[in-house]
């Protein structure tokens, strides 16, 4: 037996990778709460300035931690737990509402074996390297590329006939849309596309999903609890469940 030959580990393949909604907005707070942090160590000339320095610092520091915590992977694990709990039968046809880089929409389609999942998305600069072509290349990543559909399309004008789907999903994407009067386009759209008796899961800040359930006129509202804080509990995220008329 040669004794000096080694193994060559076979590369991992690469799953999928969803990217950091907003990135401006971690990076903005972790450049200043270093900036606190280096002026609290080398310039504040005052004790009380350099402790106030200090703890702004750690403040904004953590704020970006939470951050990146939740979209990287709290956002994933709530969704995981959200869809189980939604009960799929396994052949419906669900939509995701500003699909992005297809986080919903992949877990979905893991638990569609006989089903499919259709993304829209008009890839605004509101997640990192968000295109259709990271979409689909996660799904093939995750196995599930057979059942995933990705559209560009816009959310306030569905490309799909009344009554196509069984499930309409949406995360962190509504509140991009500026007016509150197209907001609420897009929810009608997303009830017009549901059949009878489908089902709408809209992930979004606490105070929209309030809104939200308020135009629709009918809804269950549940805090998704910190792990899905964009920073902190004043960026909380609530999920709205809610169920076409049959
Ligand atoms: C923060 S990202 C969230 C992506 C994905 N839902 C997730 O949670 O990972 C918001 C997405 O909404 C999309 N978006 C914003 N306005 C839209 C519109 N009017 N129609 C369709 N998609 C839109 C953006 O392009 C972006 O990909």
């Amino acid at each position: 037996m040669d004794r000096t030959r080694r193994d060559t580990p076979l590369p991992r393949p690469r799953g999928p990778r969803y990217g950091i909604d907003a990135p401006a907005f971690p990076a903005a707070t972790a450049a200043a709460g270093l900036a606190c942090c280096l002026a609290a160590v080398r310039r504040a000339p005052l004790r009380p300035a350099r402790a106030a320095l200090a703890a702004a610092g750690a403040a904004l520091l953590a704020h970006s931690g939470v951050y990146l915590h939740t979209t990287l992977r709290g956002k994933l694990r709530l969704w995981a737990r959200e869809l189980d709990r939604a009960g799929l039968a396994g052949d419906e046809d669900l939509l995701d509402l500003g699909c992005g880089r297809g986080m919903v929409l992949i877990e979905a389609a893991r638990r569609l074996p006989s089903g499919r999942a259709v993304g829209v998305d008009l890839w605004t600069a509101d997640q990192s390297g968000n295109t259709r072509a990271a979409a689909l290349a996660n799904a093939a990543a995750a196995g599930v590329g057979d059942r995933v559909q990705v559209r560009t399309g816009d959310m306030r004008a569905l490309p799909f006939p009344d009554a196509s789907f069984d499930v309409v999903t949406s995360a962190l994407a509504i509140h991009n849309i500026p007016s509150p009067r197209d907001r609420y386009r897009a929810l009608d759209e997303a009830l017009r596309v549901l059949r009878p008796g489908g089902r709408l899961l809209i992930a979004d800040l606490r105070p929209m999903a309030r809104r939200y359930a308020a135009h629709l006129g009918r809804g269950e509202l549940r805090d998704l609890g910190p792990a899905y804080w964009y920073g902190g509990p004043y960026l909380a995220v609530t999920l709205l469940e809610a169920v076409k008329d049959g």
